[in-house]
């Protein structure tokens, strides 16, 4: 039973908990933090304990009694209070507008190991319990939980609204929302019934979720091959929401933008999103609700696979987004994170609450998702798909681990399915696979891959995929020793006419691996990239690859610069979204490494780019696909921050047209951010009109979108005054809590000065006002800006005596990478005949 109080943000409550004592013992010990428990009236059955203790830095409370409990169940009860928090955990705040009067609502946020702020409990996914909820709430607003209504009674202006019994569950999927919504409802072909909330006057904005929520139940039901267990879903919109979204059983909670789209004032990419968000909360449904990891070791089966099907449902509601290649991004990001020293593996070892925020990283969903798609392509989609069903109808209302997802799909596949993985999933890193051409054969020798250029000892079992000469000649095998080879026949093309000879190895990107080749090998795929013989996902692979190896300095910048060159011309979004991630960081490295060389470096940069971004132009085709919509603005964007004058002087124009026309068709929601960014390279202190006009923008739109979008920009500029000016509008009611890492995100390395100092001088009230990870956000965006080992050493002092348990792991992958980037500048520094490269490749026609 909870009673918020949404005026005084305040909460009471009372809790009864079915127990069995199966042992012997004087105490009972659970889970409770922040909460004042009324110690009078807590009772196991009749009994009163003598001692109730708090450890509040575990959140664990321990009653003790006098005597040995009697064996059996029993009910325990207890009365206690909280407060309404304001750190979007627990049970919190959040505010949002009606009728021009500040409001506020109670929502949850339970995940990872917050339920034991709301009321006391076994707060560990693997102790589920049906869970039967009742709440005192002000009469007019709705009130809702995992489960539909039961029945409500009114007494005035309060109504006591009783929910129907859950089916057994974790308590970090326990939710509930107090406020004032409207809802759009759609309906399952099984009849489950589907809503959207959102804030009144928005539902509209609700309609595209609810349709991507309908599908991915039908498909889930049947990919799963069960039902979705519960009587209704509710999908939610939460104006102040620390995470992205959040699965809670039977009522999902999205931060507004990954929930809403606008016809008008939402961009593609937004579309996008909303819909992988919808996807993955409900995979969850099943993979994580009704099949729940045994401890959080175990979470990236939750998260990694909830990343994986909601590719897999959204490619089958979109095939027109190539989602699949995107998804590249995925395994890129979790490459680049897992080949730090700092890393760790899959299956980390958690010892402690305050340890699990942290590992929802890129590591459980990204290389979890990763390590699936290679399982999965490895057996193939049907026989992965039969064992998937199986494992949810083993385990459901249950617990699993790990090992017992290996053995189900061993069982109905009859694959080494168990050893490959665990090399995969209890060691961190993975292999660069060395490839080498000797006669007739290849050879090919695993090593582990590390950033920082030397070699760890791992082993992987390793799916080994070529394609030669063609797609239609792929061979496949396990790769388990240190060193193997493989026969490469005719079909390979032709050696010794050069020409059409051509190998690669991991085809489409399936393994978490990356490759190393010989020189002829290298050669021989350079060109079969510009004769255009490789797949999408192979030119992604082909780059990634090249661009981890020189940073490692494996291979030179000069033939990373060289291979870029070789994608001119490209007119594809994942491979060019690949491609700006790559340029980006050149051009970053280059200003430190190489100031002299850094201003043809960028023209070479922009002439990669620029083709493909004059054919788009600023202005949308009619017709033009979803996947053009998106590349328009990344590749404006791209060029703007390149410094290209004739975009920049385009987007400032165009700017400047809707500043006073806010209906203008020369910048819809899609390119406006290239335009903002535009306008931000020439403001500053004393020329500060563009910013202004940026701030006005940010204050008087109502749309979630444009918001956000100029957030992203205001603190991407040179001028010291206006990214101080921008980093402090953090600690104003101007921006939510939930959004400053956007700011944080666009600061440019040009600021990374002040913006250090400024985290320095502000950090005491950083971390008194950011919860949990995001903390974490600060750390993350601002550290990596630096390329000096003198820097990581000045950083790495001032957290000596500041750190947290929160976000250790991430400063340490932060400061490795700064020591990384600037080894890779001092390679660059000292390469021979880089100026040559570079000059040789702006001359090419
Ligand atoms: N279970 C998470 C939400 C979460 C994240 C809770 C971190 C506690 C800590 C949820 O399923 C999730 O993964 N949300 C993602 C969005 C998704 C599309 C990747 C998020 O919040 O970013
Ligand atoms: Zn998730």
């Amino acid at each position: 039973f909870l009673r918020p109080d949404l005026v005084a943000c305040t909460f009471s409550g009372s809790v009864a908990i079915s127990v069995a004592v199966s042992a012997p013992t004087r105490f009972l010990v659970l889970n409770a933090l922040d909460l004042s428990v009324n110690r009078t009236s807590i009772r196991f059955q009749a009994l009163e304990p003598t001692e109730v203790v708090f450890f509040k830095d575990d959140g664990v409370l321990v009653l003790g009694f006098a005597k040995q409990l009697p064996l059996g169940e029993g009910l325990l009860k207890m009365d206690f209070n909280g407060i309404l928090n304001d750190q979007m955990r627990g049970f919190y705040r959040s505010k949002y507008q009606y009728k021009g009067k500040e409001r506020n609502m109670a929502v949850t946020q339970f995940e990872s190991v917050d339920a034991r702020r709301c009321f006391p409990c076994w707060d560990e996914p693997a102790f589920k319990a049906k869970f039967k909820l009742t709440l005192e709430v002000p009469s007019e607003l709705v009130a809702l939980s995992n489960m539909p209504v039961g029945n409500a009674t009114f007494a005035g202006p309060i109504k006591t609204v009783r929910y129907l019994e859950s089916p057994p569950m974790s308590t970090y999927l326990v939710a509930i929302v107090v406020g004032l919504f409207e809802y759009v409802e759609g309906m399952t072909t099984k009849g489950t019934r589907v809503r959207v909330y959102t804030q009144i006057g928005k539902s509209n904005q609700g309609k595209f979720a609810l349709d991507v929520g309908v599908k991915s139940l039908n498909l889930y039901k049947d990919y799963f091959d069960t039902p979705f267990p519960l009587p209704k879903l509710d999908m939610v919109a939460i104006p102040d929401f620390a995470a992205g979204a959040m699965e809670n059983y039977g009522l999902v909670t999205y931060r507004e933008v990954a929930l809403l789209f606008d016809d008008k004032s939402s961009s593609a990419s937004s579309r996008q999103s909303v819909a992988i968000t919808v996807a993955h909360e409900l995979a969850h449904q099943w993979f994580g609700n009704l099949v729940t990891m045994e401890w959080w070791t175990h979470l990236w089966l939750n998260e990694g696979f909830a990343t994986w099907v909601s590719h897999l449902a959204v490619d089958s509601f979109f095939p027109q987004w190539n989602i699949w290649t995107q998804f590249l991004d995925s395994t890129t990001t979790a490459l680049r994170l897992d080949s730090l020293e700092a890393s760790h593996p899959i299956e980390v070892e958690i010892h402690h609450a305050s340890e699990v925020d942290q590992i929802f990283d890129a590591i459980s969903y990204d290389k979890g998702a990763s390590v699936i798609r290679m399982l999965q392509s490895y057996l193939g989609a049907e026989r992965f798909q039969k064992a998937m069903a199986s494992y949810m109808k083993k385990y459901a209302f249950s617990n699993a681990k790990t090992e017992d997802l290996w053995a189900v799909l061993e069982k109905e596949t009859g694959e080494p399915v168990k050893d490959l993985m665990t090399t995969w999933t209890k060691q961190k890193g993975y292999p660069v696979i060395n490839a080498k051409i000797k006669g007739d054969d290849i050879e090919i020798e695993q090593a582990q891959f590390l950033l920082d250029g030397s070699s760890g000892s791992g082993m992987w079992i390793v799916p080994i995929t070529s394609g030669c000469g063609a797609y239609d000649t792929q061979k496949k095998f396990l790769l388990k020793l240190k060193r193997d080879k493989m026969v490469i026949g005719s079909q390979c093309g032709d050696r010794k006419k050069g020409g059409n000879f051509w190998t690669k190895l991991n085809i489409n990107g399936t393994g978490f691996y990356r490759v190393k080749y010989d020189d002829e090998l290298a050669a021989a795929l350079q060109n079969a990239l510009e004769t255009k013989k490789l797949s999408l996902m192979d030119k992604i692979g082909t780059v990634d690859d090249l661009y981890a190896l020189s940073i490692a300095r494996q291979q030179t910048f000069a033939s990373l610069l060289r291979l870029l060159y070789g994608y001119r011309g490209e007119a594809d979004y994942s491979v060019l979204s690949h491609i700006n991630t790559v340029t980006t960081s050149i051009a970053k490295v280059s200003a430190d490494a190489t100031p002299a060389l850094a201003g043809d470096i960028k023209q070479l940069l922009i002439k990669i780019l620029l083709s493909p971004a004059e054919k788009l132009g600023w202005d949308p085709k009619k017709g033009e696909s979803h996947l053009d919509v998106m590349l328009r603005p990344l590749l404006l964007t791209a060029l703007v921050q390149l410094g290209h004058g004739k975009t920049i002087n385009e987007g400032v124009r165009r700017f400047n047209i809707f500043t006073r026309d806010r209906g203008t068709s020369l910048l819809p929601p899609d390119t406006r951010k290239a335009a903002y960014l535009a306008v931000m390279q020439n403001v500053s202190s004393s020329n500060r009109s563009g910013y202004d006009a940026l701030r006005k923008i940010y204050k008087e739109s109502a749309e979630g979108e444009e918001r956000l979008q100029v957030l992203g920009i205001l603190s991407s500029c040179r001028d010291k005054g206006i990214v101080l000016e921008s980093l402090n509008l953090i600690f104003t009611s101007e921006v939510r809590n939930q959004d400053a890492y956007i700011l944080l995100r666009g600061i440019q390395p040009e600021a990374r000065e002040i913006s250090w100092n400024w985290l320095k001088e502000n950090w005491e009230l950083i971390s008194k006002t950011f919860a949990g990870s995001l903390i974490t956000d600060f750390v993350e965006t601002i550290v990596p800006l630096f390329t000096s080992n003198e820097k990581a050493a000045e950083i790495s002092k001032f957290f000596a005596t500041r750190t947290k348990p929160g976000f250790e792991r991430t400063l340490k992958q932060s400061l490795e990478n700064v020591r990384i980037s600037a080894r890779w500048a001092e390679g660059i520094r000292s390469e021979p005949g880089l100026a040559q490269t570079v000059r040789e490749l702006l001359a090419k026609p």
